[in-house]
This record gives structure tokens, C-alpha cells and sequence, in this order.
């Protein structure tokens, strides 16, 4: 597509030597060290590792949303610690789309006002806005319930309303964490194909933080890590198998 700028070497995200540390003293944990990790457009990228290697915590720094300590991170050739953070904020409504390991819904709007947020907030009308709203939902199976408040939806429903959120302003860059993990085997293979449509149909960068081992066949790379570092990088999910991952 014409708008994208993807820098002639389809790199979307290119992170350098970056580190990330929680608390001080006897409570300090280093939850990333020295990570050097790319993705591009075009391509679902999936990040897999044990519980607390720090997939959450590179999915957030890469997305604005968490500063980090060293290195550097450009996204989009933007190198995001040489921005202020209100045009980190601007970078993130625009370029980011975000599927949060907790959802994140806001409990007191609807589905339909839950969903077109990121449209408001980078300025499209209400009714524009309601109407790419609804189709989302509707694509995702929750037609006829635009109304509603998340908290009368079960897990795996309010998990699509934050697919259809991450999804609705269409951000060059889609950052999942465990996008599946409440959905049943056909939901969660049906989220992994829309999820690789708009990688490759539309060109964008999906990045997935994934446990669940139903989903690994949809990857186009998969980046493992261990304990707050990269340590392996596939070019495919078979070659992935045959290092002997499931
Ligand atoms: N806000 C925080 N304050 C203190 N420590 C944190 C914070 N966020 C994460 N950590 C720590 O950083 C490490 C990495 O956490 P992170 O959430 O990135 O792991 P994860 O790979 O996403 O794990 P999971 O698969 O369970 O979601 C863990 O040791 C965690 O306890
Ligand atoms: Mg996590």
C-alpha cells in the first residue's frame, strides 16, 4: 500500500541492546538484557518463552507504552527514546494496535464505544467511526451485541472486542499478547487467519506473544525467549520444530 513507509528493507521494528529493569535493592529484576530483536512488515511474528522470560515487557516498550533503561528501539525508523511523550502518545494512537494480556476493556462503555476509541481519538467522525466498529464486530462474531457492557461477555468474547479495538484504526504495527489464550481451538485458529490476512494482505507487522501451541503453525518466524534475552530466532515454524520445539 502507497502510505506505508516501511524504509525499502521492510523492517517495522528494530530493537538494539536494550535493557529493562524493575524495582531496586533486593527487589530488582532485570526483566530484559541486552535484547537485540527485528520484525517486519508483512509478516506474523510470534514471540514464545516461559512464563516471566519478559515477552510482556518487550511487547510494551516496543509499543510506547513502558520506558526502558539502554539501547535503542526504532519503529518505523522512529527511534522512540528521542521522542517526548506526548509524541509517543501521537505515535501510538496512530501507528500501534494493542491486544493486552488482561484486555483491558473499559467496563463502563459498550462494545461499540469500547471498539471505536481509537478512531476517535485520531479524530474520525462517531458515525464513521461506529460503522468500521460494527462491521469488526460483526466479523468477529459478536453481531447484535454492540451494546452491551464487557462485563456481561465471558472471557473469550471480551478477548475479540480487544481484537476488533487493536484492529479498527488499522495500525501499520499489531502487538498481541496471548490473543488466544481465552478462546476455544476454531475462535482461536479463526483470530490467528484474520490476524495473518492483515500481515500479509494488507502489509503490516503483527507481532503475537504466544503459550498457546495451537496457534504456532500460523507463524511466519518465532523469536524464543529466556530469562529477559532472545535466544533463538526461526525463519519458520518447521525449522522451529525440528530445533526441537512443539
Ligand atoms: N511492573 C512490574 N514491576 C516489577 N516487576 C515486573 C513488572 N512487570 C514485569 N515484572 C517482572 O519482569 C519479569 C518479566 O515479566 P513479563 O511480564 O515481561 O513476563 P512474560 O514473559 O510476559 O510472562 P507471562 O508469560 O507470564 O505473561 C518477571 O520477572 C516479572 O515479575
Ligand atoms: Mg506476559
Amino acid at each position: 500500500m502507497a502510505e506505508i513507509n516501511n524504509n525499502g528493507n521492510g523492517l517495522a521494528v528494530h530493537v538494539r541492546n536494550v535493557s529493562k529493569t524493575f524495582g531496586t535493592g533486593e527487589a530488582r529484576i532485570q526483566a530484559l538484557k541486552n535484547v537485540d530483536f527485528d520484525a517486519r512488515m508483512g509478516e506474523m511474528l510470534m514471540v514464545v518463552g516461559p512464563s516471566g522470560c519478559g515477552k510482556t515487557t518487550l511487547l510494551s516498550v516496543i509499543a510506547g507504552t513502558l520506558q526502558f533503561d539502554g539501547g535503542d528501539i526504532e519503529v518505523f525508523k522512529t527511534r522512540l527514546h528521542e521522542l517526548k511523550q506526548r509524541d509517543i502518545t501521537e505515535f501510538r494512537k496512530r501507528t500501534v494496535g494493542f491486544i493486552f494480556q488482561q484486555f483491558n476493556l473499559i467496563p463502563t462503555l459498550s462494545l461499540m464505544e469500547n471498539v471505536s476509541v481509537p478512531l476517535l481519538i485520531n479524530g474520525v467522525r462517531r458515525s464513521a467511526a461506529e460503522k468500521k466498529a460494527r462491521e469488526l464486530l460483526e466479523q468477529l462474531g459478536l453481531g447484535g451485541r454492540e451494546k452491551d457492557l464487557p462485563t456481561l461477555l465471558s472471557g473469550g468474547q471480551q478477548q475479540r472486542v480487544a481484537i476488533a479495538r487493536a484492529l479498527v484504526h488499522d495500525p501499520k504495527l499489531v502487538i498481541c499478547d496471548e490473543p488466544t489464550s481465552a478462546l476455544d481451538k476454531d475462535t482461536g485458529a479463526q483470530i490467528m487467519e484474520l490476524l495473518r490476512e492483515v500481515a500479509r494482505h494488507r502489509d503490516r507487522c503483527v507481532i503475537v506473544v504466544t503459550h498457546d501451541n495451537r496457534v504456532f503453525k500460523y507463524a511466519d518466524r518465532m523469536t524464543e525467549m529466556e530469562d529477559g534475552r532472545v535466544a533463538r530466532v526461526h525463519e519458520t515454524y518447521s525449522e522451529y520444530k525440528q530445533d526441537g520445539g512443539i
